[in-house]
């Protein structure tokens, strides 16, 4: 059985531990507090799913998923991630996170971010355009007529390719945007972001996307 490793216990942790379930995984989930404050989410989650540290989640874990706030992104323990598959939600909200001029002028990407912490893991971004609240409920099975389809990004195809497994079982097709240089295009207010999309669409919308720049 697969064990998913999952950093970050809120909207987004708890529903892709959900769909997660449904589909048949193992799940090891954590957030900032600690496992006794996740009593509530695992009894709700079921046996197929235990809280811990996120030292202990990213250990567990044959793959992860990180999905704490970006200005979090460096607690994210490095060493028990080294080797593995790191799936990456995160976005940037200057009003949250702080203002980050690389990604204000459009010089860095999110998930190049947490790839450089995590020197040795290999970061894919996904979930990330999709709100918490539709994981669960816009699934559906392979072929279907225009079936909502989300977008990855990695410097990796094993990790891209995953994604791409993953969101076809919780019922969704994928588009691979390219290396994370180009997963600016996924980002927050690109026409890409948060909107159901069958797979054409997303292809469609990436292209649209324009980049912040410096001089913007
Ligand atoms: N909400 C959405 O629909 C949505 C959609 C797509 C992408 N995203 C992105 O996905 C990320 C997570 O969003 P969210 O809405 O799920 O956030 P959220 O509801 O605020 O949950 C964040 C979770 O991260 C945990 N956390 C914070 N710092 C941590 C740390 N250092 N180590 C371990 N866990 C830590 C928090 O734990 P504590 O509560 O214990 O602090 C909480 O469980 C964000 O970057 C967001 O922009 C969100």
């Amino acid at each position: 059985m697969t064990t998913i490793g999952i950093i970050g216990a809120g909207n987004i942790g708890s529903q892709v531990a959900r769909a997660a379930i449904a589909a048949g995984y193992d799940i090891v989930i954590s957030n900032s507090r600690g496992p006794e404050t996740l009593a509530d989410l695992v009894a709700d989650l079921g046996p197929k799913a235990r809280a811990a540290t996120a030292e202990e989640a990213a250990e567990a874990g044959d793959f992860a998923v990180v999905t704490v706030p970006l200005k979090a992104y460096e607690s994210v323990p490095v060493a028990p991630l080294a080797g593995k598959i790191v799936i990456d939600t995160n976005n940037y909200y200057f009003e949250r996170d702080g203002q980050i001029p690389a990604l204000d002028n459009g010089l860095d990407t999110v998930s190049s971010m947490l790839q450089r912490h995590l020197v040795d893991s290999k970061v894919a971004k996904g979930f990330n355009h999709i709100m918490a609240k539709d994981i669960t409920t816009d699934g559906t099975p392979a072929g279907t007529e225009n079936r909502r389809a989300l977008a990855t990004s990695s410097d990796f195809e094993e990790a891209a390719e995953l994604v791409n497994k993953l969101y076809d079982e919780l019922g969704f097709d994928t588009v691979n945007v390219g290396p994370l240089s180009e997963s600016w295009r996924v980002e927050r207010d690109q026409p890409a972001y948060v909107v159901r999309q069958n797979k054409h669409e997303l292809v469609e919308n990436l292209a649209k996307a324009e980049r912040a720049t410096a001089t913007a």
